[in-house]
């Protein structure tokens, strides 16, 4: 059997993940695994027709295709979504059609679901026969147990492809909707006060519902709301994964190009952001992806702590509930406030401009009280998973992560807790006894909301 696997890690063959590919072609000798390096050589494949021409020749040819690279903020790498847009604006999607294909990432499963989702959906929009696919954290391959489970995994992948398997798709289609937008005038207008509002874009000239929506927007402000297009930034590359920045937050990219001091000089200082983009694919676009893959500068460290953010979506987000919940992630672990979404998916011209105008007001009032509305699991549980990386396995490389999250106080373990292990013990020591356990039940609830009377007393 051939099987196609697409790299998408920025590191090419030096990549974690093509480790795991290396470990099912020992275990599997009788399959061709045939890898191909998609994002190191990206702006190769985007500009020679011939080398994207070579990774379909490859892909017809191949009996299925292992999409397999590391989770990237959220999602996959910017390279990777790039190719995959290619596949689509270049009309080749019928190569993928009928092919059997696996996805396998490598990461420390911080949202590895939605990255899986993502390419789920992807091999769905391309007609692919999905089979599975499999999460493997960084370090993995080092234990037994793990490696039999990715034998298990890519022996399935396999079985299936030799018995014609069936499959069923898990994401409808998503459908478009044929709707111009023509901002109306604004009915009052905001004053920011003494706060910075910047809008970061990536806009096209032929996006005119998102240009639309962004001069509404901005219409509803009393004074000038300065716009940056990302595609005027000279950004050079995206992340390189060479986690270089770990140490002190210096990126090899440093000085070479505009990404690092746009967003040290307008992102940071600014109290309300608004990111406005088109939907394409499942996501933004891979310029956004981009923009936010570089940002790993900053480690994992928020960056963007009290601000105010708000986005502007063209396209049926609400068809892609895993982008919104990237979009509602992001905002969470940058402990800044999603004051809310607009988009053009429903309504007619008159309701989006009202929901303009209305985040354009919510982001003034919350930037002036302060408001940061609390953390859901998105932002509470991958904030411990960090907590514990950090502190952990990965204080090394990332150092500044931990010198930041000992500043901003985020190793809060619950061991160092001494009054409720205190506590802990005593009452596990109390509980023993039947009729101890008895008066706890009966007065369970009532001490439950004990506490709280000392701060509902007027
Ligand atoms: C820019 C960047 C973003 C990352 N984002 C995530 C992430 O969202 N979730 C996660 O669990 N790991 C994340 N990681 C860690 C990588 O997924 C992990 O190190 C992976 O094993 C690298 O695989 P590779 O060597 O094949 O590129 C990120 C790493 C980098 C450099």
């Amino acid at each position: 059997m051939k099987i196609t696997v697409l790299n998408g890690s920025p590191k090419g063959m030096t990549s974690v993940t093509m480790q795991y590919v290396h470990h099912i072609q020992k275990e599997f000798p009788q399959h061709k695994l045939k890898i191909i390096n998609i994002s190191p050589r990206i702006k190769k494949i985007e500009g020679d027709a011939r080398a994207f021409q070579e990774i379909l020749d490859e892909v017809r040819a191949s009996d299925g295709v292992l999409w397999a690279c590391p989770v990237y903020y959220f999602l996959v790498p910017s390279n990777y979504k790039r190719f995959i847009e290619l596949v689509s604006e270049r009309g080749v999607k019928e190569v993928f059609q009928d092919k059997y294909t696996a996805v396998l990432t490598t990461s420390i499963h911080f949202f590895d679901h939605t990255a899986h989702n993502y390419l789920h959906a992807i091999c769905d929009d391309l007609d692919m026969r999905y089979v599975g696919s499999f999460s493997a954290d960084m370090t993995d391959l080092l234990k037994a147990t793990e490696r039999e489970r990715l034998r298990l995994f890519a022996g399935d992948f396999f079985e299936a492809i030799g018995n014609h398997a069936p499959t069923s798709k898990s994401y409808r289609p998503l459908t478009g909707r044929d709707f111009d937008y023509i901002p109306g005038d604004a009915r009052s207008k905001v004053d920011v006060g003494g706060k910075k509002a910047v809008i970061v874009t990536d806009a096209q000239v032929y996006q005119a519902n998102l240009i639309g929506m962004i001069e509404r927007f901005k219409a509803s402000f009393s004074g000038e709301i300065e716009t940056i297009n990302l595609r005027d930034l000279d950004i050079k590359g995206s992340c390189l994964g060479c986690l270089q920045c770990g140490y002190d937050n210096q990126c090899v990219y440093q000085g070479k190009d505009d990404y690092i001091d746009f967003y040290n000089t307008k992102l940071k200082t600014a109290n309300i952001l608004i990111f406005a983009g088109m939907i394409q694919d499942r996501y933004l676009s891979s310029r956004w992806k981009m923009f936010f893959d570089r940002s790993f500068f900053n480690g994992h460290a928020p960056s963007l702590i009290g601000k105010q953010l708000g986005f502007i979506i063209t396209g049926p987000l609400s068809q892609i509930p895993n982008l919104r919940q990237i979009l509602e992630a992001h905002a969470e672990m940058q402990h800044s406030n999603l004051a809310g979404i607009v988009t053009d998916e429903y309504g007619d011209t008159a309701e989006i401009d009202s929901l303009l105008q209305d985040l354009a007001e919510h982001l003034v009032r919350f930037a002036d009280s302060g408001y940061i509305r609390p953390s859901t699991f998105l932002g509470v549980g991958a904030g411990k998973l960090f907590r514990d990386e950090i502190w952990g396995r990965l204080r090394f490389p990332f150092r500044a992560d931990y010198l930041a999250y000992k500043e901003l106080g985020v190793f809060d373990f619950p061991q160092k807790q001494y009054k409720m292990r205190i506590q802990n013990a005593i009452m596990s020591l109390l509980s023993k006894s039947p009729a101890f356990r008895k008066e706890v039940n009966k007065r369970m609830k009532d001490e439950m909301i004990k506490s709280f009377q000392k701060v509902l007393v007027r």
